[in-house]
């Protein structure tokens, strides 16, 4: 095919009405076209994305370019940094030959930038701690991440609407256990009778299940305050802040990694309003080194992601994962990805030569290139290109050569970091953990008082005067003066079986901040 062909093709493909990111120039027959760019059209980023590609061939490069000029339309995302190496972010690149030589092949003007940066972490690492309560988290989503049968999560879900009832706060995974723990001892009787019976075998199961997830450090993660997701979607001068999240422990934790995503994901499904169709996303996810969550995933994990990036778009909300080989993701969730960025790949073993033939059958066809052999002949801050433009057609595929980011290709220091951290408006709401009085303390409490001599004999003449009334009142009843147990029966079994957006509602319902 002539150069003119391929130059026509390109331009046209390319082309959108609306607002763009210029992501590099074309390149064919070993030739960088600066007169055809590859723009992507923002107004398709809610329509997810994959970055993949071989170690060392830019994947990391790409989501900084991609984030910094997001920002830079003042568009906030928030960056999983399982690397350590995305804090570059937050400082302006240098002009460096190498920079500004590749930008002259491209045609654009290199124009060093910085991001507004928040630092965000799940553990000890600097920056605003990611909490959530376990009222929260809800029913559905915790007997997922637990691996829970039906039965044992229509326990959890019985569990939830006690405490509902009751108006016990579950705050962390302390509460929970003794929750669980109270339905087959002192509280079973009482419990039992109003909500149906438990078996003791089930019930420890789950207490199990809960001890495994706080041994990959969830403990900390369930907690007040909680992380509200709307602190996601700060600007500064025009710019949208890019919400950092380091996770550079937590390789080692996959369940942890995944409860919080799961978490992470409804919560901004349940608190973003409906968009319909906008010109440009409200708000970018990107999650760097993705296979760690795909890696030994559970099957009802899976599902429940896929789910979730179907609904979120319509939120304006794009997901894009990076990650080394686009096989590592599963096909029905790779099959939600609008945009393409396929950095080089190596072909070293057979299954490495089957990944790239299965890679390169998924592009789209091309009269202009030779997809396999172009998939491993790629150089650096190189990489095959298809988006879906604003109608939602996938873009003419192409090789394209990249430009380099604005910001600085190398980390922060320590220092810089202390810096930023400093500078941020969010730091203080949630530096200090609550110690709330939650299920736990106000069970133990209860059950204490209830032992206690005197409420002996209240509870005796109440239940003389109930006796009259022929209506046996619990001891909890009792206690709890403005508190009626109330009978749930098949509503609420309905209600807990009515799937993930049920589920979602379901935990809305019991937010800590409606008992108080
Ligand atoms: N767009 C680019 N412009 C200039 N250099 C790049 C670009 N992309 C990658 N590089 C170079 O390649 C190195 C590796 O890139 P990186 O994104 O960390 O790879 P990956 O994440 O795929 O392992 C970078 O440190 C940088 O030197
Ligand atoms: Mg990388």
């Amino acid at each position: 095919m002539s150069e003119k062909t391929f130059l026509e093709h390109i331009q046209k493909g390319y082309k959108h009405q609306g607002d763009e990111i210029v992501l590099g120039a074309s390149i064919y027959q070993d030739k960088v076209h600066s007169d055809a760019l590859v723009r992507l059209p923002l107004k398709t980023f809610n329509r997810h994305g994959l970055i993949a590609g071989a170690t060392g061939t830019g994947k990391t490069k790409t989501l900084q370019i991609l984030a910094e000029h997001l920002s830079h339309k003042g568009i906030p995302s928030l960056v999983m940094d399982l690397k350590g190496d995305l804090s570059g972010l937050g400082a302006s690149g240098t002009q460096e030959d190498f920079i500004k030589e590749r930008h002259q092949k491209i045609g654009v003007e290199y124009t060093p930038n910085a991001a507004p940066l928040e630092f965000l972490s799940l553990s000890e690492e600097k920056g605003i701690r990611l909490r959530a309560t376990v009222s929260e988290f809800g029913p559905i989503l915790l007997s997922k991440i637990l691996s829970l049968t039906d039965v044992q999560s229509s326990i959890m879900a019985v569990l939830f609407k006690y405490c509902d009832d009751q108006k016990l706060p579950l705050v962390d995974l302390e509460d929970l256990k003794k929750v669980l723990n109270h339905c087959i001892t002192d509280g079973k009787e009482e419990i039992q009778s109003a909500y149906g019976s438990m078996s003791p075998v089930s019930v420890n199961t789950i207490i199990r299940a809960i001890v495994q997830l706080e041994q990959q450090g969830a403990a900390k993660f369930f907690a007040e305050p909680s992380f509200e997701v709307n602190d996601l979607m700060q600007t500064r001068e025009g710019k949208g802040v890019i919400s950092v999240l380091r996770l550079i422990d937590i390789q080692s934790k996959p369940r942890l990694f995944s409860t919080f995503m799961l978490s992470l994901l409804s919560e901004v499904y349940n608190t973003f309003p409906e968009k319909g169709d906008l010109d440009k996303p409200e708000l970018v996810l990107f999650i760097d080194e993705a296979h760690l969550i795909f890696d030994n995933a559970s099957k009802v994990f899976l599902e429940q992601l896929e789910a979730i990036i179907k609904l979120i778009r319509s939120k304006g909300v794009g997901i894009f994962f990076i990650t080394q080989l686009p096989t590592d993701i599963p096909q029905e969730i790779l099959s939600q990805l609008g945009m393409k960025i396929q950095h080089a790949l190596r072909a070293f073993t057979a299954k490495d030569r089957q990944s790239i033939k299965l890679t390169a059958e998924n592009f789209p066809l091309t009269d202009f290139y030779n997809t396999d052999e172009l998939l491993t002949s790629l150089g650096i801050g190189e990489a095959l290109v298809t988006a879906l433009d604003e109608n939602g057609v996938p873009t003419p595929l192409v090789a394209t050569y990249m430009r380099a980011p604005m910001s600085r290709m190398d980390v922060l220091s320590a220092q810089e970091i202390n810096e930023i951290t400093k500078q941020s408006n969010l730091i203080e709401k949630y530096s200090k953990e609550i110690d709330a009085q939650s299920a736990k303390e106000i069970l133990s409490k209860k059950i204490d008082e209830a032992q206690s001599e005197e409420h002996q004999k209240q509870i005796k003449e109440e239940h003389k005067k109930a006796s009259k009334t022929v209506k046996k009142k619990s001891v909890f009843e009792s206690m709890s003066k403005n508190t009626m147990v109330r009978q749930i029966g098949r509503t609420v079994v309905r209600e807990i079986t009515r799937g993930l957006l049920g589920a979602l509602g379901i935990r809305s319902t019991s937010r800590r901040k409606k008992w108080f």
